[in-house]
């Protein structure tokens, strides 16, 4: 797989094979998390980008499940999917005996049926995915009441960049949310165990149509 020289980032060109990629995924400093470290600051980062009690977290491209296993330290039943088989089972392995469920599915069209959940957690998935206006409504639709989308994405490398600008994610959500937080992580080295330069975020909006 290649990956984006000046940032260490994957690309993720249509076709990659993700199931190859499970067995280095955590690898990368804020993919495994294994750095205390690293692990405290998204620790304390999905803190605050959670609710304060118990929720259900809906966790949509969860990869081996890092953000899920902090989700669910935290008190929060944990539903994740991810497209590749391969790393649903890292995500069950690491998750073993806590309340969380993997499914093998569509970021874009969950296999959740009619449940609905307190939070959509998504991070570095949305870009790749085809169409991202019509898959953040559906994700709104996904959300109970006062639901919320957690989304950490970012413009990674600086040659050839790819990725979604927080100004395009929040344009899309804008027709969606009523409540829109913008939160710059590229000045956080903690967060990716160096420096970087490129553009990181995370937002957390609170769809007014639900
Ligand atoms: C860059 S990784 C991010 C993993 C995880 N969210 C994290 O931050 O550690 C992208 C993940 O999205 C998954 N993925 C890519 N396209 C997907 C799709 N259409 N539906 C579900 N998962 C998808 C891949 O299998 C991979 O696990």
């Amino acid at each position: 797989m290649t990956t984006n020289s000046d940032s260490g980032m994957p690309e993720s060109p249509p076709g990659v094979d993700w199931d190859a990629e499970a067995v280095t995924f955590d690898d990368e400093p804020d993919h495994g998390l294994r750095d205390p470290e690293v692990r405290r600051a998204w620790a304390e980062r999905l803190g605050a980008w959670l609710p304060a009690l118990p929720s259900d977290v809906l966790d949509l491209g969860c990869g081996t499940g890092s953000l899920s296993l902090l989700a669910a330290e935290r008190g929060h039943r944990v539903t994740g999917v991810d497209l590749s088989p391969a790393m649903v089972d890292l995500a069950r392995a690491k998750l073993a005996g806590r309340a969380a469920v993997f499914l093998v599915g569509d970021a874009a069209a969950p296999p959740v049926g009619e449940e609905r959940f307190d939070v959509v957690l998504v991070r570095h998935v949305l870009w790749a995915l085809p169409d991202p206006e019509r898959v953040l409504r559906g994700w709104s639709g996904l959300l109970r009441p006062g639901g919320r989308l957690v989304l950490v994405e970012g413009v990674w490398g600086t040659v050839s960049p790819v990725g979604i600008p927080a100004r395009r994610l929040t344009g899309l959500l804008a027709p969606l949310a009523g409540d829109i937080r913008v939160e710059t992580l590229s000045d956080d080295a903690r967060l990716w165990g160096r420096e970087v330069e490129d553009e990181r975020y995370a937002v957390v909006a609170r769809p007014s149509l639900q």
